[in-house]
């Protein structure tokens, strides 16, 4: 396993093949960057995805985040099974829906009401819109370098030094009730906050950014200012919720927003998002008196899977998180030792079961320090793991699944120092 053994001739292929007719032969952009060529998923099973080549990967890329449960997990499939077999019933009422509500109502702090969508892009959008609604006001306060979707409301300000939109084509007016503030930085947010801000929206736990806590004492300020001032606090757990625990980040900080906003893990991989929060300030989306609509709201089949894996979280989360974090801890531990050795600059942060590795930089504690990483040789390293049999997030994202065997730890341990070696040597 320490030698590049994978051959990637028939992705390629079929990469040809779809951009033809496929925009950038993927359908999401980022998945098109993988290197030495985006690998074209046949099948899955437990921590490992196989390629049309026949090829095995231990997968932690993990679906960008949601399969905590691995790609097969019996309860889930057999639930979303057994929901296919009562007929497709989109778009109807269905007691599927109560039940996911009650699970989250019991799990997550902040949550008292519930209202789901099919994605954290739009469970971002609902969110905001139950802030202005339920506080009269429009602004918002974004922080730097925290990620909220893809929709042109919310995507701004990602990298270091440029608060204008993240794309082109983006209508650079969505942007206009946005002020943007550096993480971690309480005296802009005392002199910027006000009662005219509707919400202050932020990752509590920097996943997308570096994997790193917040400063120490930030969110809890933010928590008591944004109370003072009547600004609804949502946080944005669409990574964190049921990923770092049961109850998420804010049952790891130890503070309850206004609103959270989840996704992701909560759906085990199926399409499912929601925005849960007390009941005063669910109460515009919760009497009716707000529009929140979408054909594809609370789909039987997503909810199905999504009532499977908190249920199965809910009852394992004592032994579950505990020993994903630990093998995480470990796998970080080998190749904080394995850089060292090959002399290979590399920083590796992990907040429980997610980890960034970084080449080029040897420390990550800020997002400003997290920009200055190496990401071509990130993105190239991935690449080296791939052809070892490892896959995980081009830009050096990594999650550990329940899935994951104390084998496919080992294994992954040989293919980074293989990937390291083969780093230094072309260093050299
Ligand atoms: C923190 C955060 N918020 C929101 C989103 C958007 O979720 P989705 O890709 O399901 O639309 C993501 C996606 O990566 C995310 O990481």
């Amino acid at each position: 396993m320490g030698s590049a053994s994978h051959a990637f001739e028939k992705s390629a292929q079929y990469r040809e093949r779809a951009l033809k007719t496929l925009s950038y032969g993927v359908s999401s952009t980022p998945r098109g960057n993988q290197q030495p060529a985006p690998i074209v998923a046949d099948h899955a099973r437990d921590a490992h995805i196989w390629d049309i080549a026949g090829n095995r990967y231990i997968d932690y890329a993990a679906g960008y985040g949601p399969l905590i449960l691995g790609h097969s997990p019996r309860e889930v499939i057999d639930a979303v099974k057994a929901e296919l077999d009562r007929g497709l019933r989109t778009a109807s009422v269905h007691e599927g829906e109560a039940n996911l509500a009650e699970l989250i109502c019991r799990t997550l702090p902040c949550a008292s009401k519930c209202a789901f969508v099919s994605s954290g892009s739009e469970a971002i959008q609902l969110a905001l819109r139950i802030a202005r609604a339920s506080t009269g006001r429009t602004q918002v306060i974004k922080f730097r370098g925290h990620y909220h979707g893809w929709f042109d409301s919310v995507h701004a300000a990602g990298a270091g030094g440029n608060d204008g939109p993240s794309t082109i084509g983006q209508d650079p007016g969505a942007l206009k009730s946005l002020t943007f503030l550096d993480w971690g930085d309480e005296d802009a947010l005392r002199r910027t906050l006000t009662r005219d801000y509707a919400a202050v929206i932020l990752e509590p736990i920097a996943v997308n950014g570096g994997c790193f806590m917040p400063p120490p004492g930030f969110v809890e300020t933010v928590r008591r200012l944004t109370r003072e001032l009547g600004v609804a606090l949502i946080f944005d757990e669409v990574i964190t919720g049921y990923r770092l625990s049961l109850g998420g980040a804010q049952a790891l900080l130890g503070v309850t927003p206004d609103l959270a906003v989840i996704g992701k893990a909560m759906g085990s991989g199926l399409p499912i998002g929601a925005v849960a929060g007390a009941d005063a300030i669910m109460e515009p989306v919760s009497s009716g008196r707000m529009l929140h609509r979408g054909t594809f709201n609370g789909n039987p089949v997503s909810v199905a899977a999504s009532v499977a894996c908190i249920s199965y979280l809910e009852r394992n989360a004592d032994q579950l998180y505990p020993r994903i974090d630990a093998m995480m801890a470990d796998l970080q531990r080998h190749i904080v030792a394995s850089a060292a050795r090959h002399g290979v600059t590399c920083a590796v942060n992990r907040t429980g079961s997610a980890m960034q590795i970084a080449l080029g930089i040897a420390e990550m504690d800020t997002l400003a320090g997290a920009a200055k990483a190496d990401f071509p040789a990130t993105q190239k390293f991935a690449g080296r793991l791939l052809s070892r049999g490892v896959q995980i997030i081009g830009r050096g994202l990594m999650y550990m699944t329940a899935a994951h065997t104390d084998e496919d730890i080992a294994e992954t341990k040989a293919a980074f120092d293989g990937a390291f070696a083969e780093e230094a040597s072309e260093r050299s």
